[in-house]
C-alpha cells in the first residue's frame, strides 16, 4: 500500500458526472457511536459509508472492542452487544487521529477506557485538552501515564453544563456521545455547528437518544437508559465535493455532482464563482463549469462552520496556482496546514507562506514533478494541481489520500483525467 503512487499526465480537461461518497467525518464518529447501542440483539446498519482506510481502521477498532463488524459495498453492519475490552491498542490509536472519538462512546457504554494519545495527519499540535476537561466535568477521572490515558467513571457519567472556548468538532461529538447514556442533562455551549455534528445527533436520536439543537451553537442532551440499533444513511462528503470542484476548476471543464448537499458547501461555492467558474445547484446536484481563465481570489479565511472549511484550503489553493492575479489564504483553524505548498512550489507555483497567511501569485504554467502527499487534504491539493500541470507528475505517500477519498483515481479517470495508481 505505502509503495503505491499516482501517475498523472496533466493538461486534460475534466468532463462528466460523479456521485459524491459518504462523509468520512460523519461516518467515523457515527461508527464510534454504535458502541453505545448496547440493547441485546440490536444491530447498526450504516449505508453510504465511504470505502476509505479510516473507515477500515474504525472497523478494526470496533472488532478490537468486542463488537461484530462487517463492511461490504458501502454498508457497515455493526453488532455492538458485546463490548468486552474498553480500550484501544496503541497500534490502532496510531492509525488515525479520529480514534479519539471512540473515547466518549466507550466511556458512555462501559464507564472505563484506556487509550494512547492519537496519531493521524501531522497538522501541527493536535491537543485533546478540551476533550479531557469536558469529560472530567462529566465525572470521568483521567490519569495520563507514559502517553496513555486511563479514564474511569466508576459511578457512571453525569450530565454537565460545558462551554467550549473553541467550537471544536471532535470535542462536541465526544461530549454528545458520552452524554447520551449519562445520568441527567448535558448542555454544550459554543458547540461546533459542522453538518457532521448534526448527522451524528440524528443517528443517535434514531437509536433512542434525546439530543436537541445539534447544528447550532447550543446542544442539549438528556441522558437515556439504553440505546437500540438503527438503519442509517451517512450524509454526503462536503469536502470530497469541494475537492472535485477544485480539480475541475484547476484542469478546466464541466462537472455535474450528484448525491451531494449544496447547502453544506454554501461558503465554498461563492469562492469558485469569484474565480470565474459558473455554479448552478438543484436539489442534490451541482452543475459546475470552468471554461475561462481563472481569476485570483482574496482573502480566503478558513473558519469554523458555516465559514470556509479548513479542509478545502489545500484543494482550492491548488486551483488558484494558475489564476490571474494574487490570491491570499488565512488558515485560522490549524497551526501548520501549508505542508502542500512545498509540492506546489516544486510544480512551479509562486507561493509565499508567512505564519497563517499564504500569498499565491498566479503563474502561466505548472510542470509535472515527482512529489509526495504530506497529509490527506494536502495530497488532494497536489492531485488537483497535477491535473493542470504540463507533463507527468508522480505523487507518492498516497496512503494519506486513501484515508479520505474513495478511489480518487477512478473518479478522476471517469471524468477524462489521465491518472493511474501504480
Ligand atoms: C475535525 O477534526 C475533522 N476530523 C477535521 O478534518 C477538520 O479539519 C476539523 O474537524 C475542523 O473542521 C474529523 O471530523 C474526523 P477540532 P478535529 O477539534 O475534531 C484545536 C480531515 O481532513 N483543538 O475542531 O480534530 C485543534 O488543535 C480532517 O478530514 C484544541 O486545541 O478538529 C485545531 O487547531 C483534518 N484542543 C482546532 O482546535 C482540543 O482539545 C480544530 O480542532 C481539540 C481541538
Amino acid at each position: 500500500m505505502h509503495l503505491q503512487k499516482l501517475v498523472i499526465n496533466g493538461g486534460k480537461k475534466l468532463n462528466g458526472e460523479i456521485r459524491i461518497q459518504g462523509a468520512k467525518n460523519a461516518a467515523l464518529p457515527i461508527m464510534a457511536a454504535a458502541v453505545l447501542c448496547g440493547k441485546a440483539g440490536e444491530k447498526v446498519t450504516l449505508r453510504n459509508c465511504p470505502r476509505i482506510s479510516d473507515v477500515y481502521a474504525a472497523m478494526r477498532i470496533l472488532t478490537y472492542l468486542g463488537c461484530k463488524a462487517s463492511f461490504e459495498d458501502g454498508t457497515a453492519v455493526i453488532i455492538p452487544e458485546n463490548v468486552s475490552r474498553p480500550e484501544i491498542s496503541d497500534e490502532l490509536m496510531r492509525e488515525m487521529r479520529s480514534s479519539i472519538f471512540f473515547l466518549g462512546a466507550i466511556l458512555g457504554r462501559t464507564g472505563r477506557c484506556r487509550i494512547t494519545l492519537p496519531g493521524g495527519c501531522d497538522l501541527g499540535p493536535r491537543p485533546i485538552d478540551m476533550h479531557i476537561s469536558a469529560l472530567r466535568k462529566m465525572g470521568v477521572t483521567i490519569k495520563e501515564e507514559y502517553g496513555a490515558l486511563d479514564c474511569r467513571a466508576e459511578k457512571g457519567l453525569t450530565g454537565a453544563k460545558i462551554s467550549l472556548s473553541f467550537p471544536s468538532v471532535g470535542t462536541t461529538e465526544n461530549i454528545m456521545m458520552a452524554a447520551a447514556l449519562a445520568e441527567g442533562t448535558t448542555v454544550i455551549g459554543n458547540a461546533a455547528r459542522e453538518p457532521e455534528v448534526a448527522d451524528l445527533a440524528e443517528f443517535l436520536n434514531r437509536c433512542g437518544a434525546k439530543i436537541n439543537g445539534a447544528g447550532g451553537g447550543k446542544i442539549v442532551i438528556n441522558g437515556v437508559k439504553e440505546l437500540h440499533g438503527c438503519d442509517y444513511e451517512i450524509m454526503p462528503d462536503r469536502i470530497a465535493c469541494a475537492t472535485y470542484l477544485a480539480c475541475t476548476a484547476s484542469a478546466g471543464g464541466e462537472l455535474a455532482v450528484t448525491g451531494c448537499r449544496p447547502w453544506d458547501v454554501e461558503s465554498i461555492l461563492p469562492v469558485f464563482e469569484q474565480m470565474g467558474c459558473s455554479v448552478y445547484t438543484l436539489d442534490d446536484k451541482i452543475f459546475f463549469s470552468a471554461n475561462r481563465p481563472l481569476k485570483a481570489v482574496n482573502p480566503i479565511r478558513t473558519m469554523v462552520y458555516p465559514g470556509f472549511p479548513t479542509d478545502a484550503q489545500a484543494p482550492v489553493m491548488a486551483s488558484l496556482c494558475k489564476a490571474r492575479g494574487t490570491s491570499v489564504f488565512v488558515e485560522n483553524i490549524f497551526e501548520s496546514r501549508y505542508k502542500h505548498v512545498a509540492g506546489l512550489t516544486r510544480m512551479g507555483a509562486d507561493i509565499l507562506v508567512e505564519g497563517k497567511v499564504a500569498v499565491i501569485e498566479g503563474v502561466n504554467r505548472l510542470y509535472g514533478v515527482k512529489t509526495e502527499a504530506p497529509d490527506l487534504r494536502g495530497g488532494a491539493g497536489l492531485v488537483a494541481a497535477a491535473l493542470a500541470a504540463d507533463g507527468t507528475s508522480e505523487i507518492t505517500n498516497i496512503q494519506y489520500i486513501d484515508r479520505g477519498y474513495e478511489e480518487i483515481e477512478k473518479v478522476l479517470s471517469s471524468l477524462g483525467a489521465d491518472i493511474k495508481r501504480v
